[in-house]
């Protein structure tokens, strides 16, 4: 089956280039409205201009489809109220948020001003939340919504010289692992992308021959799916170079060290039991930890829970 988005309105932030370029003209080919959002910001976050995300919207309108242009500053919760704001005014729904609007500051922990820290997690985790917060009500009221956030492999596994992105980065997972269960009696399926893609962001970091294999579009398709109708919910999704796998975050099954040993040594003499892996599963919510953990004491300890 296609996945179509007929009649649905999308959002994509920071899509004048790269990624957000490609989901956008991908979701436009698809049916969807989209509102072609991008600061127009260098990739340090500095400056602002209209013309890229005007170049994306000539674009799709050449092509038949539907579009606007806006300058919104993800960073900024007045600005994107008035992005949703004209959306709505415009085509009267929001279906689709792809939160992907980012920038880098990389130095390593060591040489990183604070004030680098701040703002790369202002744009992505405070620009994901302020999307998010202003089509939150709208998808409520409509009883359907899709949110993609855009994480990183650099959150996910960390990477040298990007605690701030990393950290903002896996942030993103949060978010989503609670809004998820938050949205679902109203049809909101949250997920999370991990890119590897050629664009300015990663110049600098890639050979040309890996560039080469690294287009933005062999991402895209994980968007579209994460964001139609029969997405699934609370996803991370790592694409890139044509392969698409899916992140899981496990715990292993535990050790109960009873009260009786009970201390940092003991902790230490059970470390390889601790952390094998074998029997690890994900687990729902927060509170299946503390369900499992009290289980596995009681169980242990011969008492019954009721
Ligand atoms: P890009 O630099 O080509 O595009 C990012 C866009 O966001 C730019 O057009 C920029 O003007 C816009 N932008 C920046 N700050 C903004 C703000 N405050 N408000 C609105 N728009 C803003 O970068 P790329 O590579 O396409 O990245 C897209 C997303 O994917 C980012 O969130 C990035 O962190 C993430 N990502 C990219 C990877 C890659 O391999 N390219 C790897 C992992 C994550």
């Amino acid at each position: 089956m296609a996945i179509r988005f007929d009649n649905r309105v999308v959002i994509v932030t920071g899509s004048g280039n790269g990624l957000g370029k490609s989901h956008a003209l991908e979701f436009a080919r698809r049916g969807a409205r989209v509102v072609v959002n991008d600061l127009g910001a260098a990739r340090d976050g500095s400056g602002a201009s209209s013309e890229a995300a005007d170049a994306v919207v000539r674009q799709i309108l050449d092509d038949g489809g539907e579009a606007i242009s806006n300058g919104a500053n993800v960073a900024d919760f007045a600005e994107v109220e008035v992005m949703v704001a004209e959306a709505l005014e415009r085509w009267g729904r929001v279906d689709v948020l792809v939160n992907n609007a980012g920038i880098l500051r990389d130095k390593t922990f060591a040489k990183m001003d604070l004030k680098d820290f701040r703002l790369v997690v202002d744009v992505h985790l405070a620009g994901s939340v302020n999307c998010t917060k202003a089509v939150w009500e709208v998808m409520r009221e409509q009883q359907y919504g899709r949110i993609v956030m855009t994480s990183s492999s650099s959150g996910l596994y960390g990477n040298f010289g990007q605690t701030n992105y990393g950290a903002a980065k896996m942030a993103l997972v949060g978010l989503m692992n609670s809004l998820a269960l938050e949205g679902a009696k109203y049809g909101i399926n949250v997920n999370a992308l991990a890119p590897i893609a050629a664009t300015r962001m990663t110049s600098d970091l890639m050979t040309e021959e890996v560039l080469a294999l690294l287009e933005p579009e062999a991402v895209t398709p994980a968007v579209i799916f994460l964001a139609g109708e029969d997405a699934p919910t609370r996803q991370i999704v790592a694409a890139g170079a044509g392969v698409f796998a899916r992140v899981v975050i496990q715990e292993t099954p535990g050790v109960f060290l009873g009260t009786d040993r009970r201390d940092a040594e003991h902790v230490a003499s059970a470390w390889e039991q601790i952390s094998d892996t074998g029997g690890q599963r994900e687990l729902e919510a927060g509170g299946e930890q503390t369900v499992k953990f009290l289980q596995k004491a009681a169980a242990e300890l011969g008492i019954h829970l009721s």
